[in-house]
């Protein structure tokens, strides 16, 4: 047989070896077989050196280029038939299977959402705003004096002498009285921001969950009743709660709701330094002031408000000591929650 004969004898075997291949060890028999030292092709090519010159050429370039192509095509086999995965026969059923990671929903999400729950269950619906407020919206809607302390540059992030970072989510009251009459009952959940120190306790950008509820006759007592049916659905049914007198600019009365530490069952422990009780957040009866700036008859119409930060509770339901720690994204963390 000529050399060239031998060239394509070689061909038209290892194409009909490479028809049948079903597994990675075969690839690597037919390898051996078509390209190993003792192969056919492999004699060929050590023979050009003594083939006549007219023929060195030839033979040499044809046998070369069967050698790549063998190779090209034994990698592609394995690249898109995926004969590099086990035999069937070593295939070991009785190994564990790989654990995908999930990904899951950060404990601020998780808060809000909860919390969100509690009150749609109570007939309130979501409301949101723009995280970059005016001054109108933030302060002087809200009957937030000019001379006010919260207006001062150390407390808020100015963007131009109109335009801020919004301090607290009691703007989206104004927006939404602005764009309905009532009855208007909403949640509005977000982020605020302060020119504060970072610490344990404080950071500059944080969550509340506001809520205001407005029609004719609301009282205190609705109130009441509204925060402590969330209090003992949030925080448990064991869960005591008491209003204290305290000052809004945009309610009036105010007051601040502390509820019995539940670590401790109000005997006094660290979390609530020792006095039995937690304050959650701030509330009262809208100021009629507030109506007058979003045209509702003040005469009519009475309504309350309040808001709560969601670090702050988070960090109380769950015993986070650092609210630093929302932030870091620790595995550690994050994993405890689902
Ligand atoms: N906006 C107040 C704050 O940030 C909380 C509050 C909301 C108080 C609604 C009363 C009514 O502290």
């Amino acid at each position: 047989m000529s050399a060239r004969d031998q060239i394509q004898s070689i061909r038209d075997e290892f194409a009909r070896s490479l028809a049948s291949v079903q597994s990675s060890s075969q690839v690597d028999e037919i390898r051996t077989k078509f390209l190993g030292r003792k192969s056919p092709l492999t004699t060929v090519l050590r023979g050009v050196k003594d083939l006549p010159p007219d023929e060195k050429r030839e033979i040499g370039k044809l046998a070369n280029e069967l050698r790549l192509e063998i190779e090209e095509k034994l990698s592609a086999v394995e690249n898109t038939r995926g004969v590099k995965t086990p035999d069937a026969a070593h295939f070991d059923y009785t190994l564990p299977g790989r654990v995908r990671k999930v990904g899951r929903i950060h404990p601020i999400t998780r808060t809000i959402q909860d919390i969100c729950r509690i009150f749609f269950g109570m007939g309130f619906e979501v409301a949101v705003g723009p995280d970059i407020e005016t001054d109108y919206y933030n302060f002087e809607a809200l009957n937030i004096p000019k001379d006010h302390p919260a207006r001062d540059m150390q407390d808020t992030f100015y963007v131009t002498d109109n335009v801020i970072l919004r301090t607290h989510t009691s703007p989206v009251q104004i927006r939404t009285m602005e764009s309905q009459q009532p009855p208007v009952r909403i949640i509005a959940p977000g982020k605020c921001y302060r020119n504060e120190a970072i610490s344990a306790r404080s950071n500059i950008v944080f969550h509340q969950v506001e809520g205001l509820y407005v029609d004719q006759g609301v009282t205190f007592a609705d109130l009441k009743g509204v925060l402590s049916g969330f209090v003992k659905e949030y925080f448990g049914p064991d869960t005591k709660m008491k209003l204290r007198a305290s000052f809004f600019p945009f309610t009036e009365p105010s007051a601040e709701l502390d509820i019995t530490c539940f670590r401790c069952g109000a005997k006094g422990c660290p979390l609530c330094k020792r006095t039995g009780w937690l304050e959650i957040l701030g509330c009262g009866m809208v100021d009629p002031a507030v109506f007058e700036y979003v045209g509702y008859d003040s005469e009519r119409y009475t309504g309350y408000a309040f808001g709560m930060g969601i670090e702050r509770i988070c960090m109380l339901k769950h015993r986070i000591d650092d609210i630093r720690r929302f932030y870091e994204n620790d595995l550690r963390l994050l994993e405890q929650f689902l």
